[in-house]
C-alpha cells in the first residue's frame, strides 16, 4: 500500500452523454452494453484520479436495467472510488436518465466496478489508501470488504471460508 492517503471526493467524475440513435435498439432504447461502456470510462477516471495511473477494468458487479432509456435522454453518470485495497480500487456508479423537454429524471442504475493500477508493463502497482468523511463515505468503505470478498469468490480467486466478513454477515444475528 501506498503511504498517501487520499479522500473519496478526490476522485469523484460525472459524465454526460446524450443518447444518440447509433446508441440504440431497435425500440429506440439504449443498448445496455453502450452504457456499461459509458459506465466504464466514468470509472476508469475516477480510479485514475486516485491512484494517477493507468488501470484495468478487473470486474464488474451485477448491474440491473430497471427503466428504458429514451433516445435523446441525457445520461449523466456519477463515479467515485469507495475503497482502496492494495493494487485495486472500488469505483459506486450512479447512473441517471434524464428528459430535458418533459422534465423527468430518473434513476436508472447503480454499479461497482473493480479496477487495478498497473504499470506500463502490466505489472499490478500499489495505490493509495482512502479515508471516507461522510456517513455515506463511510457506509460504502465498510461495505467495500463484503463485497470485494463476494466478487473475489464468484471470480474463484477466494475460498468461501476465507471470507469472514461475508460469513459474519450470514451467520451473525448481531
Ligand atoms: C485485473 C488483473 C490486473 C489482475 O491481475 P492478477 O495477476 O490476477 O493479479 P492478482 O491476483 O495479484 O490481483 C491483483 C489485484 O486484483 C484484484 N482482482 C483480481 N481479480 C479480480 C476480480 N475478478 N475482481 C475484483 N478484483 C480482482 C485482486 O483482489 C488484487 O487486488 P489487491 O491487490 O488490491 O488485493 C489481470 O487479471 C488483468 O490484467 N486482467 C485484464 C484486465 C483488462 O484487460 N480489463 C479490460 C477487459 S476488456
Amino acid at each position: 500500500m501506498s503511504t498517501i492517503t487520499k479522500n473519496p471526493k478526490e476522485s469523484f467524475t460525472i459524465m454526460n452523454e446524450l443518447v444518440l440513435p447509433n446508441d440504440t435498439n431497435t425500440l429506440n432504447n439504449l443498448m445496455g452494453g453502450r452504457l456499461l461502456h459509458w459506465m466504464d470510462i466514468a470509472a476508469a477516471i475516477s480510479a485514475q484520479k486516485h491512484c494517477n495511473n493507468i488501470v484495468v477494468t478487473a470486474s464488474v458487479d451485477n448491474v440491473s436495467f430497471k427503466h428504458a432509456i429514451k433516445l435523446g435522454d441525457v445520461i449523466t453518470i456519477e463515479a467515485v472510488v469507495t475503497r482502496a485495497f492494495s493494487t485495486s480500487m472500488e469505483v459506486r456508479l450512479d447512473v441517471w436518465a434524464e428528459n430535458i423537454p418533459s422534465g423527468t429524471r430518473i434513476k436508472s442504475n447503480e454499479a461497482f466496478y473493480t479496477f487495478v493500477a498497473i504499470d506500463a508493463d502490466g505489472k499490478t502497482v500499489a495505490v493509495p489508501e482512502i479515508t471516507p468523511e461522510s456517513e455515506i463515505e463511510n457506509k460504502l468503505f465498510e461495505g467495500a470488504l463484503r463485497r470485494r470478498q463476494l466478487r473475489l469468490i464468484l471470480a474463484g480467486k477466494m475460498k468461501a471460508d476465507d471470507a469472514t466478513e461475508l460469513k459474519a454477515l450470514f451467520f451473525n444475528n448481531n
